[in-house]
């Protein structure tokens, strides 16, 4: 057994749980180095990985039925409900209430992109990244409103550093440094198919990220709520860093989830074929609303289809939700209340007897949709893919960029439609930047449009003509 004087205690815990194999680079380490393993160690809950070992093959819930939703507005009295709602909305964003919450831990690997997935260009005329579409909306909604929103950030370990050197690099794009808090998600040891920890380098341990359900815990941990809370924020609204359609205040959807006094809201969209990999949204046999991601969605429940034809679990999560700043106080400070690990099968690179490889390995996440059962009362709000729902998780084909692209163009040209402003004949490729226009309504109906094939609209070029005045 290895010695280090004052690490006599987790020396044994690694010996006692069989993976002193992770002492096998210690001669050549020098003390700096052997303290970084040890302190690595330190952090590790034995006793939870053997238990998400021993469970990996944990079967998945299979008693439920489709989840009950609040849907498009179809009657008068349904739009009357809606204007209710909005009102509702915009008065809790006025008075300073809500918070923007983005989980950002994730890499663009997918993508072909080594960096933090938020860095990636998107813009389809500005190649405007993902993070300053974000951040640029959150500037437009503070204004529309009139009150500062928080916009919170979730990194992981290996992107915190390089998100928090880009906002700062760019000023945090026009936000108060203040209302922009970075933070970062906890780790997990991945094992290897033997129950075995894997290093990263001679002194760590390979971890992951636990997955966008720790962000509930990260956000606790981090302080962040307890700033919320000093703030006076009560809703925290979240979403995405893959989605640049979010629409990330929605008065609409925080007046609903406020009106039915709902602990947590998620939004959803019909499924476009029943194989979409999205999760679908489910009401339990105890009667809570949750998610069943597409994986453990049984094939029969996949293709089911009620008596006219349609898809019976139809709701799809496009991962966007409001949570209770209470709700989340409340399940990420009680000490039983956790949520539950998700095993994934994923190759990693790891370092094994003196070289670099890659092994199969299992990776232990977080879902945050499991969060939804424990709520006293949670709602389903539907929404239409086109409004919000663009996600970016592929370099080309089914969403990825290109197809990213074409709605946030498609989406633009529809707001300048919608708002009787003439498009010239040259225009193929527009894109409003989101300091002009989080939504049609924000236009001025006398924008006049350069005549090119790809036109920006910024602030500047947002400037209004009266009617019968072309610009020269
Ligand atoms: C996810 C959802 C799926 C939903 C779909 C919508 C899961 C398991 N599935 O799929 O139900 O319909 O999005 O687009 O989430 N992230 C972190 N930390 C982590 C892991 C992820 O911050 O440890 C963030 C990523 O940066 C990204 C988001 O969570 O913003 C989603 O992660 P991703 O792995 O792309 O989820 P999907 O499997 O695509």
């Amino acid at each position: 057994m290895i010695e280090f004087p004052g690490y006599e205690a987790i020396i044994s815990r690694v010996y006692e749980n069989h993976q002193e194999h992770v002492f096998q680079y210690w001669d050549e380490l020098d003390d700096s180095e052997k303290k970084l393993l040890l302190d690595d160690l330190a952090e590790i809950d034995f006793t939870l990985l053997n238990r998400l070992y021993t469970e990996k093959e944990s079967a998945a819930p299979s008693d439920f039925e489709p989840a009950p939703y609040i849907g498009i507005p179809m009657t008068d009295e349904e739009r009357r409900e809606w204007d209710r709602a909005r009102s509702a909305g915009v008065e809790l964003a006025r008075a300073g209430r809500v918070a923007a919450f983005v989980v950002a831990g994730g890499q663009g690997s997918r993508l072909g992109y080594e960096g933090p997935k938020g860095k990636f260009p998107i813009g389809p005329v500005s190649g405007k990244t993902l993070f300053q579409i974000h951040a640029e909306k959150i500037m437009k909604y503070a204004r529309k409103y009139g009150a500062s929103i928080p916009f919170l950030i979730m990194t992981s370990r290996a992107n915190h550093a390089e998100t928090e050197a880009y906002f700062r690099e760019n000023r945090w794009f026009g936000l108060a440094q203040a209302d922009v808090i970075i933070f970062p998600q906890n780790m997990i040891p991945s094992l290897d198919t033997h129950g075995k920890l894997m290093l990263e380098t001679k002194h760590s341990v390979f971890k992951n990220p636990d997955g966008h359900g720790g962000s509930l815990t990260a956000l606790h941990t981090s302080g962040a709520l307890t700033e919320m809370k000093k703030r006076g924020v009560e809703i925290i609204s979240y979403f995405q860093v893959d989605n640049p359609l979010v629409r990330i205040i929605d008065p609409v959807f925080i007046g609903f989830h406020a009106l039915k006094g709902a602990d947590a809201s998620s939004k959803a969209v019909r499924k476009a074929y029943p194989e979409e990999k999205v999760g679908v949204f489910v009401r339990f046999a105890r009667g809570a609303i949750g998610v069943v991601e597409y994986s453990d969605l049984p094939e029969e429940k996949t293709r089911s289809v009620d008596a006219k034809g349609n898809l019976r679990y139809s709701s799809g999560s496009v991962a966007i939700h409001i949570f209770r700043r209470k709700f989340i106080e409340r399940i990420a400070d009680g000490k039983e209340i956790s949520l539950p690990f998700h095993t994934a099968r994923k190759k990693i690179r790891t370092l094994a007897e003196g070289a670099e490889r890659e092994v199969d390995g299992l990776k232990f996440e977080k879902f945050v949709f499991d969060a939804l059962p424990l709520t006293d009362k949670n709602i389903v709000f539907e929404t239409l893919r086109e409004a919000e729902f663009a996600p970016v998780k592929n370099a080309s084909g089914l969403d990825s960029v290109e197809s990213a692209q074409r709605m946030m163009i498609e989406q633009h040209m529809g707001w300048l439609r919608g708002r009787g402003i003439r498009m010239p004949a040259k225009a193929r490729v527009v894109e409003i930047s989101p300091l002009v226009a989080v939504e049609a309504e924000d236009l001025d109906p006398g924008l006049a449009i350069t005549d090119e094939e790809k036109v920006y609209i910024d602030e500047n070029a947002a400037r209004s003509v009266p009617p019968g005045h072309p610009p020269q």
